[in-house]
C-alpha cells in the first residue's frame, strides 16, 4: 500500500509568452508530467501546474516590434502554448496566466502585506537590467556591456523603484537550508545557493516606472511590479492565496516540488522563500532544479538558430518517442544532448523492437495456439514473479531522485527478460506437443510474456501514456491508463486472463536510420 494516500502540489516554471516554446521548456514539464502521472498511479491527490509568465518590458517589446497590443500578443502566445502542451500530453490541473484578473488581485494583496509588514521601501536604483532575462545586475558584474548571464547586450537604468527587504531574510534562509538539506535539489545547486548566501544578500528593487506593462503597485500606480515577483506568486495565486475562496491554497500548500532549470535557482531558492517568510507563509518543500537541454553541445538559441521546435519533433518522431527520449536520456541534474541519430536509435532499438517485438511476437503466439484467448493465471513462473517485484521496488525508488534513466532501465530488464524467455523456451516447439505438461508450460510461457508486458505497461503510464492505451488495448484491457493503480494493479499472477486480445498493430514502425 502507498505510504500515505496524502496530496502532492507540483509546479513548472512558468515561461516567458515572447516567443514560440522550445523543447528545453517542453523537458521540464514532461518531467514534471511524469511525476504527477506517477504519483497519481500511487493514488495521492495530485495538483500539478503550470502556466504563462505574461508581464514585463520583454513582453513589451516583443509586441511592439509585431504591432500588436501587449495582450493580443500574450493571449496568442498562450493560446499556442496550451495547444503544445496538449499535444505532449502534459497532464497540468490547472494553467495560470498572469494576466488572469485573480492573480493580479493576489499580486496586489502581496505588496500591501509587504508593505505593512515594513519590508518595502522607496529607492533609487541605478545600475544595469538585463531585459531578456528579466534581471538586475551591479557595475560590479557586468563587463563591456554585456549581462554576465546570457551575454546579450545590457540597458543602463536610473529609476526610483520599491525595494525589498531582501537581506533581512538572509540568515533565516541560510537555517532552512541547513535545517533541510533536500530543500535544494540537487546538491551542486544547494552548494551554489549557500554560496551566494554567504557573499551576503542585498535589497532587491521590486518595481519599475519605465515600464508600462505589469501589475501596478495597488499604493503606488506609477510603478508596476516587477515581473519576477509578479511572475513567483503564480505558485500560491493559482491557489487563491488570500482570496475568500482558498481551499485550494489550504489543501495543497506547501507545494512539494518547485521544478525549475538551473539559471533561475536564485530567484526559487533565496528571493521566493524570503517572499513566503514576510508573508508568514510555510516554505515550498523542494525546488528541484534540472539541467540544459542541448543541441549536440550546443546550447539552445533562437538567436543563433539552435531550436528544437516541439512541432518539427512531433512531426519527425512523434510525441511519445520524446517523451521516452528525455526520460531515458537525461541525467537530472545535468545537462543532456538530443541529437538526431541519438533519438532514432532509441526509437529503433528500446520502443520497435524491445517492447514492440515483445507485444507483437507474444500476441501471434496467443493468436496462433491459443487462438486468441490468454491462458490464465494458474501457473505462475517464480523467476518472473521475483523479478518483476524487484523492478517495482527499485523504479519507485528511482522517482524519489528524479532517476527517470534508472527507472526506465530497470523496466527493459523486464522487457529483455521475456523477449529472452521466448528464445530460451522456444514455445514453437512446446506447442508441437500435445502432453498435458507441454500444453501447462506453454499457458506459462504466454501468460508469463503478457503478464511482463502488462505490468511493464503499468510503470510505463507515467512516460507514454497513450502507448500504454494502445498495448492495453491490443492485450485485451479495455481500461483508461487514469484508472490504474500500482498497488491495486500491481502485483505479478493478479490478471486472471482467459481474455480475448484485441486488434494487433504494430506500435512503433522503424525509422530509416
Ligand atoms: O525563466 N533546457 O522563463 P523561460 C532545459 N519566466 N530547460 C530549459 C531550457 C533548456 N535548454 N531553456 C529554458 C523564465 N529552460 C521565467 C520563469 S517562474 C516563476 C518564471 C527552462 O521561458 C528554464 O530554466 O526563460 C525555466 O525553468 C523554464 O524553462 C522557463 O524558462
Amino acid at each position: 500500500m502507498p505510504e500515505e494516500k496524502d496530496k502532492f502540489y507540483l509546479t513548472t516554471a512558468i515561461p516567458y509568452m515572447n516567443s514560440k516554446l522550445h523543447l528545453g521548456f517542453f523537458y521540464e514539464a514532461i518531467l514534471a508530467d511524469v511525476i504527477a502521472r506517477f504519483k497519481r498511479l500511487e493514488g495521492k491527490d495530485v495538483f500539478f501546474l503550470t502556466g504563462a509568465d505574461e508581464h514585463g518590458q520583454k513582453i513589451e517589446k516583443s509586441a511592439q516590434a509585431r504591432n500588436v497590443s501587449s495582450q493580443e500578443y500574450v493571449d496568442m502566445m498562450s493560446s499556442d502554448m496550451k495547444r503544445l502542451l496538449d499535444l505532449y500530453g502534459i497532464s497540468n490541473d490547472f494553467y495560470i496566466r498572469t494576466t488572469d484578473r485573480n492573480h493580479e488581485k493576489i499580486v496586489q494583496n502581496i505588496l500591501t502585506r509587504l508593505k505593512e509588514n515594513g519590508d518595502l521601501y522607496k529607492g533609487h536604483y541605478e545600475g544595469w537590467y538585463c531585459v531578456p532575462d528579466e534581471t538586475f545586475f551591479t557595475d560590479n558584474q557586468v563587463e563591456e556591456g554585456r549581462c554576465p548571464e546570457c551575454g546579450r547586450e545590457i540597458e543602463y537604468i536610473k529609476e526610483e523603484n520599491y525595494f525589498f527587504k531582501l537581506s533581512k531574510y538572509q540568515d533565516a534562509i541560510l537555517k532552512h537550508i541547513k535545517e533541510n538539506p533536500d530543500f535544494v535539489y540537487p546538491e551542486t545547486r544547494k552548494n551554489e545557493v549557500l554560496g551566494i548566501l554567504n557573499q551576503g544578500l542585498k535589497d532587491i528593487s521590486i518595481s519599475r516606472t519605465t515600464v508600462k506593462w505589469g501589475i501596478p503597485v495597488p499604493f503606488d500606480s506609477r510603478h508596476v511590479c516587477y515581473v519576477w515577483v509578479d511572475a513567483l506568486i503564480n505558485y500560491i495565486s493559482a491557489l487563491g492565496y488570500s482570496l475568500d475562496d482558498d481551499k485550494l491554497f489550504v489543501k495543497y500548500w506547501p507545494v512539494n516540488q518547485h521544478h525549475i532549470g538551473k539559471d533561475i535557482l536564485k530567484f526559487h531558492a533565496i528571493i521566493w522563500p524570503a517572499i513566503l517568510m514576510s508573508l508568514g507563509v510555510a516554505l515550498p518543500k523542494q525546488i528541484a532544479v534540472h539541467g540544459w537541454v542541448m543541441l549536440g553541445q550546443e546550447k539552445l538559441s533562437k538567436s543563433k538558430g539552435i531550436t528544437l521546435d516541439p512541432d518539427v519533433l512531433s512531426e519527425n518522431y512523434g510525441v511519445e518517442p520524446i517523451r521516452y527520449f528525455l526520460m531515458r536520456e537525461m541525467t537530472f541534474g545535468q545537462d543532456g544532448s538530443f541529437t538526431h541519430d541519438l533519438m532514432v536509435r532509441r526509437f529503433n532499438s528500446d520502443l520497435s523492437n524491445d517492447i514492440g517485438n515483445l507485444l507483437s511476437r507474444t500476441m501471434v503466439m496467443i493468436e496462433k495456439y491459443r487462438n486468441g484467448i490468454v491462458p490464465s493465471n494458474t501457473n505462475i513462473n517464480p523467476d518472473f514473479m521475483k523479478k518483476w517485484n524487484e523492478v517495482k521496488e527499485y523504479a519507485t525508488n528511482c522517482v524519489k531522485d528524479f532517476r527517470f534513466n534508472d527507472y526506465l532501465s530497470k523496466i527493459w530488464e523486464l522487457i529483455n527478460m521475456a523477449n529472452k524467455y521466448i528464445e530460451d523456451s522456444q514455445p514453437w516447439n512446446v506447442a508441437k506437443s500435445s502432453d498435458d505438461k507441454d500444453v501447462k508450460k506453454l499457458d506459462e510461457i504466454l501468460y508469463s510474456l503478457i503478464e511482463s508486458l502488462r505490468l511493464s505497461t503499468l510503470m510505463l503510464i507515467p512516460v507514454i501514456p497513450k502507448t500504454c492505451e494502445r498495448i492495453f488495448s491490443q492485450i485485451g484491457i479495455n481500461r483508461s491508463v487514469g484508472d490504474f493503480n500500482l498497488y491495486e494493479d500491481g502485483q505479478w499472477g493478479s490478471f486472471e486472463g482467459k481474455t480475448k486480445l484485441g486488434i494487433r498493430e504494430i506500435l512503433f514502425p522503424r525509422i530509416k536510420e
